[in-house]
This record gives structure tokens, sequence and C-alpha cells, in this order.
């Protein structure tokens, strides 16, 4: 037996000693030292051996099992080492060449340049960015915004509602902003409201979800006169500084008196005829073109924020509220409004 145990220590001493990798190392502890290993059958099998034999069977063969343990724990260490070293060179990448390949930079989609373009303009006229939810209460969406109860808009044909919640909907327009707003600042407010709104609504020109720029102004003293002339300021700086703009009556449930309002058109020069004769086409004849609805704030709807400072008799306020797909496309010549949300990308990069 003790014979035995010098052979394996002397073999495994070998086998460890040429092992060059981790790997081998391993699998030299399974086989002299693992659980069918014959040193540890041996160790395991002391109590069986006649008393004589136990004290020096079991010395040698733990003595053994230390030696070899020894030698690999050293052996695997060495070998750790080397094996890292070996990675760190083979994986070694040079910081200093440039990223490869180059890749174009990306850019804003037309939709969010033309909102930061109105942003812009408005900012300059001393106007203030809002926003708020897309998914919107019944009651901000129409209720405080004058809406009668049987209005129109509110049925299922126009509006998406939540199923689950019969007062909650995807807002139809930015104007629940409003009442927003007014509920959180006093006026004077001067503040414009980009975002997404939801229509049950799909052709050429219209798209169940598109964008508005809502505008807001509320404070003493305004009259449709700074409506006008925001307006004018708003469309030269959209659509050429020689542009005009006309109001035209309409009707909104918010808004009294409504107007739509019109700008001249910058094709035909406001004339309705293309420089070498012929009707034209942007206008259809007409010299203008409608690009949003506004008004004077309905003293109803300041009713609904008079708590906050919002008093009917004593403040005026001016809305207006447009379709920014639409002045993307009459400011591009994009003939269809679904082409912003194909998302190909050789109608995208022509904005770049
Ligand atoms: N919210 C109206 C719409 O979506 C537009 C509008 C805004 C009209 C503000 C008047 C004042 O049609």
């Amino acid at each position: 037996m003790l014979e035995r145990i010098e052979k394996l220590r002397v073999a495994g001493t070998e086998a460890i000693v040429d092992a060059s990798s981790s790997a081998e190392l391993e699998e030299l502890r399974v086989r002299f030292l693992g659980r069918k290993a014959e040193l540890t059958q041996i160790l395991r099998g002391i109590a069986q051996l006649p008393a004589a034999e136990r004290g020096p069977v079991g010395g040698a063969a733990n003595k053994a099992r230390k030696e070899l343990e020894a030698l690999i724990e050293q052996s695997a260490e060495r070998a750790g080492a080397a094996e890292l070293d070996a990675r760190l060179v083979a994986d070694r990448v040079d910081v200093t060449l440039p990223g490869a390949p180059p890749r174009p930079l990306g850019h804003q989609h037309l939709i969010a340049r033309t909102t930061r373009l109105i942003e812009d303009i408005m900012v300059g006229l001393g106007y203030e960015v809002a926003e708020g939810p897309e998914i919107e209460h019944d009651y901000y969406n129409f209720t405080a915004l004058n809406h009668p109860a049987d209005h129109p808009a509110r049925m299922l044909q126009d509006t998406f509602y939540v199923r689950s919640h019969p007062d909650v909907l995807l807002r139809t327009h930015t104007s629940p902003m409003q009442i927003r707003a007014m509920e959180t600042q006093g006026p004077p407010l001067f503040i414009v409201i980009p975002g997404k709104v939801y229509r049950r609504d799909s052709d050429a020109t219209h798209s169940p979800m598109f964008h508005q720029m809502e505008g807001l102004a509320v404070a003493e003293g305004l009259t449709l006169a700074d409506l006008q002339g925001t307006l004018l300021a708003m469309s030269r700086a959209l659509f050429g500084d020689t542009r005009e703009v006309r109001l035209r009556p309409h009707y909104f449930p918010f808004t009294e008196p409504s107007v739509e309002v019109d700008v001249s058109c910058f094709q035909c020069e406001g004339t309705g005829v293309l420089p070498g004769g012929g009707r034209c086409n942007l206008c259809k004849g007409q010299g203008w073109i409608e690009i949003l609805g506004a008004g004077m704030v309905d003293p109803n709807v300041l009713g609904f924020v008079e708590d906050h400072g919002y008093d009917p008799e004593r403040v005026q306020g001016f809305a207006f509220g447009l379709g920014i797909e639409r002045v993307a496309m009459l400011r591009h010549s994009i003939p269809d409004l679904r082409r912003f949300f194909d998302n190909d990308v050789r109608m995208l990069e022509q904005f770049s």
C-alpha cells in the first residue's frame, strides 16, 4: 500500500510539473485528488485497514495528498499569470486609431425641426414653451374648454377614448394645456405648447396622430389686434417677410370671437396666378392659404380658472392652434402628410 501511494505521488508530481495550462492542471487535480481518485479512495478506506497499518498508510496518503495539492496550486498560479499576460498581448487595442467606420451624424426629423423653429420664433416674442400629457381627461380636453355635453367632437367616431375609463381620452388638440397652464400660473401668461394630438381621421392631409402648436396669451387689455399682430409676425418668420394675414370668422367652443387665419400665398405672392400665367396650385388660385384656428379666449373658459387669478372681468386672452405638419408641408412643398411617418430615410434625409 505504501509503495502504491509513493507511485501515485511520483506520477502526480511528474504530470503536474509537465502541465502547461490551468485547464490541464484542473484535469490533473480531478485525476489525482478528485472524489474518484485512487488516493482519495485509499484515504477513505483507512478505517477498514488492520489497526497497525492505519497510522503509516494514513500518514503517507495525507502527506502525498498535501504535496500534490500544494504543487497544483503553485503551478496553477504560474500558469494563470502566464495566460493573463498572453491575453493582454492578444487583446491589445491601439486606442490611437480613429474610430472606424466613421458613421454619418443623424439629424432631427422635419417635424421636430419645424417645432423648434416655431418655438424659437415665439420665444423671440417673449413666450415660454410648455408641454402637457397626451392622455387627457375629458374635463381638460372638452369640459373646461366650454364644449357642451353633446358637442360632436366628443363622439366616439371622432375621438379615441380609453375603453376602461370613459372620461379618459387621447387629447384631440393641444388646447387642454391652456387650462392646465392657467391652473399652475397666474396672469400675465404667454406660452406655446407643442405636442402630439390624436383624431380618428386618415387621408393624404389627415393622420390619426399629428402635431400641433398651441399659443396662449392672457393679460390685461389684450385685443384681437394683438392676436393679429402676433400671427403676422409668426407668419412672416415662417413664410417670408412680405406675407400678410387675413382673419375670417369661424367657430370654436372655447374662443369668442373665433377666426380662421389665412396667410398670403408665398408661391404666387398672393395673386393666385403663377409668374408664367396659370392658376397657382399651392393656394388653388385663391391667393390665401389657411394655416390655423384662433380667437379670443372665451370668458367662460377663464371662469374655470377664476380661482387661479383669471378674473374674466379683468384679463383678456387670445389663443391659436397651428398644425405643425401643415406648416412643414407648406414650407417644403410636401404633397402627402403620411410621408412624415413612413420613416423612409430617402424622404427624411432631404431635410438634414
Ligand atoms: N384647438 C383647435 C383645433 O384643434 C385650434 C384652436 C386653438 C382654435 C386655439 C382656437 C384657439 O382645431
